[in-house]
């Protein structure tokens, strides 16, 4: 009996100096919990300090409740202990809201009749990549983004590889928060239609951009754009044109929704991504840009449209110049007849009716002769 306790005693002491601190990692405002367990006794006490802060109290706990007197502000409101689960042994600290700065070595001291023990964790905070942009402007290609942490590293590449250094420059930036914003441009060669991805590194994961872009000149009312097809499978679409406007949103559960605008001009979207135009003129020319992106990767396509004006609208001159002098024709004729069926009453005022008439008539039909060669000429030279 005597010996298993002395023996229980010495593990108590020696366990928390051999090893190194086992280590948490905290997602910046997420909750964390930081895990201690305690000797089973009655009334225990419980602090959490900030150790690498200079012992900062976080939490206290004794006579079987909170005691937050000694807590630093930093840490008001954000800690809570499992209180159901301390009498079985289970000193766990909840910590939410996380912030870059709890980031640090912790100490869980605690203490019953027969003895107390220490114990030190070390927590880590991190802000993983979220949104990854790529977009063009001119020949310069930027890649960025924001609140991630630690520093992230951002590396670019092309297909086909270049054979020369790409001219770079990447600048990072640490807001209040210690989050890192990291923002890279690239200057790419002219006239090159090569694929830009960009990288973005931290600890947690990484995330990649890539932009490719191409250019359709279309003669038709409609037409299809496709995006980058990707193997894995895509969680969100995005289309947009000019940059800002939006056409086209699909989140991984829900259907796609058309803005009100676009509602006339797009007839469909497939299924990976690829946008059906419809009812297209010169005004819908501009750049298409396409965004699907999925937990890893961020594919833009960036299409430039250039919708041509077709003869279709514009109808040959000498179609109309025909339907009026046929009109003209008609309208003589009718006049002649009903000006013949008056006959009788007076000759003289008859003849001269008639032939003012048949004047009137030729002239109208010279006119429209005239007419008509001058349009045909017009036309001709303004489709040369
Ligand atoms: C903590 O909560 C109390 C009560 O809701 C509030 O008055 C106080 O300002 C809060 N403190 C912090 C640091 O948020
Ligand atoms: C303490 O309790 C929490 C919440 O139930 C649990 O997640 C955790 O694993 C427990 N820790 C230990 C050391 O038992
Ligand atoms: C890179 O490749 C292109 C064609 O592939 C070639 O014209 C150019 O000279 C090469 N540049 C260098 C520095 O090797
Ligand atoms: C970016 O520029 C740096 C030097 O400023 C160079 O070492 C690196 O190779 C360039 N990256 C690419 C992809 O060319
Ligand atoms: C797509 O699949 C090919 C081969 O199956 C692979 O090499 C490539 O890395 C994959 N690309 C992505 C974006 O998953
Ligand atoms: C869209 O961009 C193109 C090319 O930059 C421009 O010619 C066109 O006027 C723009 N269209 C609209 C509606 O802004």
């Amino acid at each position: 009996m005597a010996e298993t306790f002395y023996f229980k005693l010495f593990m108590f002491f020696l366990l928390p100096v051999s090893g190194s601190d086992p280590e948490v990692s905290c997602v910046f405002r997420q909750s964390c919990m930081l895990p201690c367990r305690i000797q089973l006794g009655s009334d225990p006490l419980i602090h959490w300090y900030q150790d690498s802060a200079g012992d900062v109290g976080v939490h206290s706990y004794y006579e079987g409740r909170d005691q937050l007197g000694y807590q630093n502000q930093n840490f008001q409101n954000r800690t809570s202990l499992i209180q159901d689960q301390i009498s079985g042994g289970n000193a766990s600290l909840l910590l939410k809201e996380v912030k870059i700065q709890d980031e640090g070595r912790y100490k869980c001291y605690t203490s019953i009749r027969t003895g107390y023990k220490e114990l030190f964790i070390n927590l880590k905070t991190e802000a993983p990549v979220s949104d990854i942009r790529i977009h063009q402007d001119g020949n310069r290609i930027t890649c960025s983004s924001e609140g991630i942490y630690p520093q992230p590293e951002l590396t670019w590449s092309t297909e086909p590889p270049s054979n020369t250094t790409l001219q770079n420059r990447t600048t990072v930036h640490q807001t209040e928060e210690k989050l890192y914003d990291i923002s890279s441009s690239l200057t790419g060669p002219d006239g090159s239609d090569r694929i830009y991805s960009c990288t973005i590194r931290t600890r947690r994961n990484q995330r990649r951009a890539i932009l490719r872009q191409k250019s359709v000149i279309v003669s038709s009312r409609q037409t299809s754009l496709s995006c980058s097809a990707s193997n894995g499978s895509a969680s969100k679409l995005l289309w947009r044109f000019n940059h800002s406007q939006v056409i086209v949103s699909r989140s991984s559960q829900s259907r796609a929704t058309v803005t009100e605008e676009w509602k006339l001009h797009v007839k469909s979207v497939s299924e990976s991504g690829g946008l059906s135009l419809q009812d297209l003129s010169p005004q819908q020319g501009g750049i298409y840009i396409c965004e699907l992106s999925n937990e890893e990767e961020t594919l833009v396509t960036s299409t430039f449209l250039k919708v041509e004006d077709r003869g279709g609208t514009k109808r040959h001159p000498g179609v109309s110049m025909v339907v009026v002098a046929a009109a003209a024709v008609i309208l003589c004729v009718v006049l002649i007849r009903r000006s013949r069926n008056q006959k009788g009453q007076n000759t003289f005022l008859i003849d001269s009716k008639l032939n003012f008439f048949n004047q009137l008539c030729i002239m109208i039909f010279m006119t429209q002769i005239f007419l008509y060669l001058t349009g045909l000429q017009l036309y001709e030279e303004a489709t040369r």
